[in-house]
C-alpha cells in the first residue's frame, strides 16, 4: 500500500474515494464549502433533506459524481465535535475505510480537517486516517479464493492546509496500522501454521526487519531455565514449546525496562480437560497476548522510542496426548513454587507463571502481561473490554491512561487477600484453578504469585482480541485491540 501526505485543495485531489469527514451538526463552511460549490451545491441539498447528519460513525457515500479530482465522495460522520476523542476517531474512520475497500486496487484520500475538531488535532487526525487505510481495509478472508476485502492501492492524507508534522504524523500511523495488522494477521492465521514454532520464525523475521533483538529459547534452554511449568503444557503436543523474547534498547544503557508479556498458546484443545467443539473452535486465538506484544514491539522499535522495552513470549500448543500433563500432577515453577493442576484448561497461567518469573529474574522493572487468560473474564466485562488487575496502584492507573488516550476500554477488577484462599493448595502451594467463581481474579491472583512483587499489571484480553462477527466499524477474526494502548505505555515509559 502506497502512503503519502499531501498538501492540496481537496476538489483537486485525483482519488477513487475521497473520504471527508462531517461534524455534527453539519457545518457547510471552509474546505466543505469548496467542495459543495465544485458539486454544485449537492451538499447544501443533502443537508437539507437530512441525508448529510454528521452522526457518529454515519456514512453517505456519493458515487458517479463530477467536478472533483475524486470520482466518488464518502462523507464520515465524527459526531458532535465536543465528544470526539481520538479513540471514536479511529472508530469513525474504520468504518468508513471498511464501507469502500470491497473493490480491488482502490486509491483512497483522506481530508484533513482544516482545523481541530473538538480535542483531536489534525495532526492527530492524519494518524489516525492512515492506520484506519491500512486496518479497516485488510480483511480476515487470508484463504478465501474470492476476497470480501481488499487493501487500498494506495492512501492519500490530503490537507488543504499546511499542517506541522503530517509527515511524522502520517508516518506514525502507517506504523500503527501496520503493528495492528501484524497481530491480526497472525492470531488470523490456523494453528497448523503458527505452532510455536511457527510464531518464534515470524517472530525472529519481524525482528530483524526492525531492528528488535532477538532470542529464542528451544525446549532444551527451557529446561535449563528449570520452567517446568510451561514445559508441563506443551508435554502433550508434538509441537515443541519456545519462548520468544525481543528487545528495543532506545534509552540509557542503564536505564529502566519495562517488560510485555504474552501468552501465546498457538492452540488451547483445554489438554486432558478438554474443551467440547464449541469452546474450542476459536482457540487458535489463544496466542494473542504473543501477538499484541509482538506487534507493539514492532511499533516502539519503528517509533525509536526513547525507552528500553523486552518483550517476552511464551508459546506452547495444549494437548491432550499420551504424554500430556495430568490432573493431579504437580508442577515445579521456575522460582520453586509447587503446582497442583486441577485442570489441564487453566493452562495460560502455567506458561505465564515461568515467562513472568524468568522476566523477573532478568531484572526488569515494570511488567504488563496480556492474556486470552479466562472465560470468566468475557462473563464480567463483555466481549469489548479488557480486565485490568494489578499489585501496584499508581502503574495500573499509567496504564489505564494510555488505554483511555488510545480509546481502548479496560477496567480494574479488585485483588484483595481474600481470593488467595481460593487457590491454596491441598498438596502443593497453588492450584491451578480457584474454582467456579470469580474465575478471572483467581487466575490474576494466581499469576501474582510469579512476579516477585515487582509493579505489575495483568490484562485479560479473552473478550476483545478475537471478534466473532463483523461489525461496521471492524472486522471479525483478530483485533489487534491494546496494540496502540502498549506502544503508548511505552511512550510515557519514565517521564515524570
Ligand atoms: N484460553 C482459555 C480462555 C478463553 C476463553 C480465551 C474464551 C478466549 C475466549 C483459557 O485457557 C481457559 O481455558 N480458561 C478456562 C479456565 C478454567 C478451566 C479455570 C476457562 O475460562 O474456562
Ligand atoms: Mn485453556
Ligand atoms: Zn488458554
Amino acid at each position: 500500500m502506497e502512503i503519502r501526505p499531501l498538501t492540496a485543495p481537496l476538489v483537486e485531489i485525483a482519488a477513487d474515494w475521497l473520504i471527508v469527514p462531517v461534524v455534527e451538526p453539519v457545518q457547510i463552511d471552509g474546505s466543505l464549502a469548496g467542495l459543495d460549490k465544485a458539486l454544485s451545491g449537492a451538499l447544501s441539498r443533502l443537508k437539507d433533506l437530512g441525508d448529510l447528519t454528521g452522526k457518529f460513525a454515519s456514512t453517505l457515500p456519493l458515487r458517479g459524481i463530477s467536478g472533483l479530482g475524486a470520482s466518488r465522495l464518502l462523507l464520515i460522520g465524527v459526531g458532535k465535535p465536543e465528544e470526539l476523542t481520538v479513540g471514536r476517531l479511529d472508530r469513525a474512520l474504520t468504518t468508513a475505510a471498511r464501507a469502500i475497500s470491497d473493490k480491488k486496487d482502490v486509491r483512497v484520500a483522506v481530508a484533513v480537517p482544516d482545523a481541530a475538531i473538538g480535542a483531536v488535532s489534525p495532526s492527530q487526525f492524519a494518524t489516525s486516517a492512515t492506520a484506519a487505510g491500512l486496518v479497516g481495509s485488510l480483511g480476515q478472508d487470508l484463504f478465501r479464493t474470492e476476497k470480501a476485502r481488499f487493501p487500498f492501492a494506495s492512501v492519500t492524507i490530503a490537507s488543504p492546509a499546511k499542517v506541522d508534522g503530517l509527515e511524522s504524523a502520517v508516518d506514525r500511523g502507517q506504523i500503527l496500522g501496520e503493528a495492528i495488522n501484524l497481530t491480526r494477521d497472525l492470531v488470523n492465521r490456523p494453528p497448523q501454521e503458527i505452532t510455536p514454532i511457527g510464531f518464534a520464525k515470524r517472530a525472529e523475521a519481524v525482528a530483524k526487519q526492525f531492528g528488535l533483538s532477538c532470542e529464542i529459547f528451544d525446549e532444551k534452554r527451557l529446561e535449563q531455565e528449570h520452567m517446568k511449568s510451561l514445559l508441563a503444557v506443551a508435554q502433550g503436543s508434538t509441537e515443541p514449546a519456545r519462548m520468544v523474547i525481543v528487545e528495543h534498547k532506545g534509552g540509557a544503557a542503564n536505564g529502566p525496562r519495562l517488560a510485555l508479556v504474552g501468552k501465546g498458546v498457538t492452540f488451547d484443545s483445554g489438554g486432558l480437560s478438554l474443551k467440547p467443539t464449541d469452546g474450542m473452535l476459536t482457540m487458535k486465538c489463544d496466542m494473542a497476548g504473543a501477538a499484541t506484544v509482538l506487534g507493539a514491539m514492532t511499533a516502539i522499535a519503528r517509533l525509536k522510542l526513547p525507552v528500553n522495552v523486552v518483550g517476552y513470549m511464551g508459546l506452547v500448543e495444549n494437548m491432550p496426548g499420551g504424554s500430556a500433563f495430568k490432573l493431579g500432577d504437580i508442577l515445579t515453577a521456575r522460582n520453586g513454587v509447587t503446582i497442583e493442576v486441577l485442570n489441564t484448561d487453566a493452562e495460560g497461567r502455567l506458561v505465564l507463571a515461568d515467562v513472568l518469573s524468568y522476566a523477573v529474574d532478568a531484572g526488569v522493572d515494570r511488567i504488563i502481561d496480556l492474556a486470552t487468560l479466562t472465560g470468566a473474564c468475557v462473563v464480567a466485562l463483555g466481549e469489548d473490554v479488557v480486565g485490568a488487575f494489578a499489585n501496584d496502584q499508581p502503574w495500573c492507573d499509567a496504564v489505564l491512561k494510555a488505554a483511555k488516550t488510545c480509546g481502548e476500554d479496560a477496567w480494574q477488577l479488585p485483588m484483595w487477600d481474600l481470593y488467595d484462599e481460593l487457590i491454596k493448595g491441598d498438596v502443593g502451594d497453588i492450584k491451578n484453578t480457584g474454582g467456579r467463581w470469580g474465575g478471572a481474579i483467581t487466575a490474576a491472583k494466581f499469576l501474582q504469585r510469579f512476579v516477585g512483587g515487582k509493579p505489575w499489571v495483568h490484562l485479560d484480553i479473552a473478550g476483545p482480541a478475537f471478534a466473532s462477527s463483523n461489525k461496521p466499524h471492524r472486522e471479525g477474526g483478530g483485533t489487534g485491540y491494546f496494540v496502540r494502548t502498549l506502544v503508548e505505555v511505552a511512550s510515557q515509559f519514565g517521564k515524570p
